[in-house]
């Protein structure tokens, strides 16, 4: 038998060990030991950066705590021309917002692709083109898919940019690696994203027209992995600079979605939450007072269209879909070294050769 105090304790060192990401903050919970000393000896065994006192301020650890569970996902354009200083900028600032592949997921838009000239001869050349990937020198190889497992919660990110121009595309070899990554694990709950949006109803209804979207056969094939595949449930996309929820061509229970642009109005981001039950998605915008005047400005753009076209309907910036998501759970102890050793691994699309 034990006291309530021993297994609130106990509790609390279960998550500790874990998962080495989880800590524990509050008043009087590391030196002193917490109230009736429910929190004693973790600071000694864990140490003060997972044990935090804080200060008598319940609103700050509370919005802390949001913070620390939040992770991020950039689906693509987040340079302008792919230069070799851009990404270099790019990789250093990202890594002092997190680490990517825990706190951090991004993939390539058609603004990042490998260009020809002198301006980005500082980057590797792509084999058999007279292209150069600066891109792939600090984030991955052109055409390869990452899958990230965040304790059960599959993560998939496509590079679907062409080598030139704007349109979208993946390859045979890495949409073979897709097809093998859903076809081993069909019912684990998948989250997949790319730069450019999937759909017919995306094609004919964005203003860059079919040519602008992920080609018409690449689509098809993701539509037919996707229906073999129950754990998919959400692919989210960039490129089109508007918040829209799209049909899919076939009739799968998939949501595809495509979230506008941080860098113009609406100059915001979707906030995903996920249940057991279901997930919710909320638009939120950018609140600094220099981010809302240039949202202000550039929400008259396309001749004043702008914030019709790219806002989207209250639907499609904020829904709830009710749907099993059950499997994502927390790894068991027993699993945990197994887990910890691959749990971030950058898992990229072998080459044909390893195949
Ligand atoms: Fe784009």
């Amino acid at each position: 038998m034990i006291t309530y105090r021993e297994a609130v304790r106990e509790a609390l060192r279960e998550a500790l060990d874990r998962d080495d990401r989880t800590f524990l903050m509050g008043e009087d919970v590391g030196a002193y030991g917490g109230c009736f000393g429910v929190s004693r000896g973790l600071l000694e065994e864990y140490g003060p950066n997972r044990i935090r006192d804080t200060p008598l301020s319940e609103s700050a650890f509370v919005g802390a705590g949001i913070g620390a569970a939040l992770g991020g996902m950039l689906a693509g354009d987040l340079t302008s021309d792919g230069t070799p200083s851009e990404c270099r900028n790019l990789r250093r600032r990202l890594d002092n917002w997190g680490r990517i592949g825990r706190d951090l997921l991004l993939c390539r838009g058609n603004h990042d692709r490998p260009r020809v000239g002198a301006d980005w001869q500082a980057g590797p050349r792509l084999a058999g083109t007279a292209h150069h990937d600066c891109w792939g020198a600090h984030f991955l190889p052109r055409q390869r898919l990452f899958s990230y497992d965040l304790d059960g919660l599959r993560v998939i990110g496509l590079d679907t940019t062409d080598l030139d121009g704007s349109g979208g595309r993946i390859d045979a070899e890495q949409m073979s690696r897709l097809r093998a990554l859903l076809r081993d694990e069909p019912d684990q709950p998948t989250l997949i994203f790319g730069h450019h949006p999937v759909t017919r109803e995306s094609a004919t209804g964005n203003l860059g027209g079919p040519g602008f979207v992920l080609n018409r056969r690449d689509a098809s094939i993701v539509h037919q992995l996707y229906g073999r595949s129950p754990g998919v449930f959400l692919h989210h996309s960039g490129h089109t600079h508007r918040n829209r929820r799209t049909r899919p061509d076939t009739p799968i229970p998939v949501e595809f979605l495509e979230v506008a642009s941080i860098k113009e109005y609406p100059a915001g981001y979707s906030l995903l939450r996920l249940y057991e039950g279901g997930y919710m998605v909320t638009f939120q915008t950018t609140r600094t007072a220099a981010a809302r005047r240039w949202s202000a400005r550039t929400r008259t753009q396309l001749f004043g269209l702008q914030s019709r076209y790219s806002l989207g309907s209250l639907a499609d910036r904020n829904h709830v879909v009710r749907r099993d998501l059950s499997g994502i759970e927390r790894i068991p102890r027993s699993r945990k070294a197994s887990h910890a050793a691959r749990r971030f691994r950058h898992r990229v699309s072998p080459s044909a050769a390893q195949r």
